[in-house]
């Protein structure tokens, strides 16, 4: 799985040994490593509930973590053979994907112009300083309504971007979760972690979950119960956007390797809650606070307010709920963990002038208590 590269160690993906003919399928290593599983053994003890366990994709690059990294090793080197120079994505003001796509592009010096079409969202610290460092990493910021109005002009003044859809989430990243679904696998089967009966995982734009149920079916670990938990509206993602992208994943595999079999008819809807979302995108929730407090004090993780705090929100009912004591249940943690301190050190509030004006409206207040001029 592993080979040397300008005389550092590169993972590869484990489908590229499964399935040879996959080699051909663009990929290019952005440094996503096979992300550790542990016990949660504190919070287990908290829960009554001794096999509480974590994919740790939080740290799955030493330059941002969490679950973007995955799908656009599969993305960037796509871009580059249709010879795309500026890629355009979307998210909402706080977006880790669009971060993760502005940092690992600067970070490894993959040389694309990065334009990001924003939406607003509950503003809090954390928002501001991503509006900072999006700038301060080279990307350059628009309003999504501005997008939306006109793609015509904005598209012909980016001169023929490539455009990502919000989350990475097409059929080309996807395939980086069929990849991770393999990654447990072997986990699993060097004795890392017990096979889980449950995996539990957040649903913003669907490619996580989807790349995991069919790389779970593809690795024969089918009889891995998945549990989505949506951040989103269910008109935003449903579990039949999930199963759809899921299938055109597959599709995409099939096209490179007929080794790939064919299990479109066997993919289902996933099983999705809607509960822990809170009414809208990005809102805090009393809930979510909770786990961000259990897990930082019994565990020293650091969940988000948008994602991965509702998800385990989610778990810790779903534990309580349904009684469970002993049967393994596998949080995957889709957050950045690494420290973006040097990176911030560097920020002052008044950045946020050379914003475009409209973006100027969420510097009211130093939230994020940069330091002033
Ligand atoms: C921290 C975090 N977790 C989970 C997700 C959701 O993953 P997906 O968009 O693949 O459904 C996202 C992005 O949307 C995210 O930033």
């Amino acid at each position: 799985m592993y080979k040397f590269y300008e005389g550092k160690i590169m993972r590869t993906p484990f489908l590229f040994d499964i399935y040879p003919d996959l080699k051909e399928i663009p990929w290019r290593s952005l440094d996503v490593q096979i992300t550790p599983v542990h016990r949660l053994k504190k919070m287990g003890d908290y829960l009554g509930c001794s096999n509480i366990w974590i994919k740790r994709d939080d740290v799955s690059t030493p330059h941002y973590g969490g679950n973007k990294p995955r799908k656009l090793e599969f993305i960037f080197p796509v871009v580059k053979l249709q010879q795309k120079k500026t890629i355009v994505t979307m998210g909402g003001i706080g977006s880790n994907h669009c971060l993760a796509t502005t940092i690992l592009n600067n970070r490894l010096n993959l040389g694309f112009k990065i334009a990001l079409a924003l939406f607003q969202q509950e503003l809090t610290a954390d928002v501001q300083k991503k509006l900072l460092l999006y700038q301060h990493f080279g990307a350059r910021l628009i309003q999504e309504e501005a997008l939306v109005r006109d793609q015509a002009k904005i598209f012909a003044e980016l001169g023929n971007p490539y455009f990502l859809m919000a989350g990475g989430s097409n059929s080309e990243g996807t395939v980086g979760f069929v990849d991770a679904a393999f990654e447990l696998k072997s986990q699993i089967e060097k004795g890392e972690i017990p096979k889980p009966k449950f995996l539990v995982v957040t649903l913003g734009s669907a490619g996580t979950l989807a790349g995991l149920m069919l790389g779970l079916k593809l690795a024969g670990l089918d009889d891995v119960e998945i549990l989505g938990n949506g951040v989103v509206d269910k008109k935003t993602t449903s579990p039949r956007n999930v199963r759809n992208l899921a299938k055109s994943t597959l599709k995409r595999m099939r096209s490179f390797s007929d080794a790939v079999p064919d299990i479109s008819t066997s993919i289902e809807k996933p099983f999705v809650s809607y509960d822990f979302l809170g009414g809208e995108y990005g809102k805090v929730t009393p809930e979510g606070k909770k786990a961000i407090e259990l897990m930082d004090e019994l565990e020293g993780i650091h969940l988000d307010t948008t994602y991965t705090a509702k998800t385990f929100a989610f778990l810790m009912d779903f534990v309580r709920k349904e009684g469970i004591k002993d049967d393994v249940i596998l949080y995957w943690n889709t957050y950045n963990s690494i420290d973006l301190s040097p990176h911030v050190k560097q920020l002052k509030f008044q950045d946020y002038l050379s914003l475009p004006k409209e973006f100027h409206q969420y510097f009211q207040e130093n939230l994020a208590g940069l330091p002033e001029e």
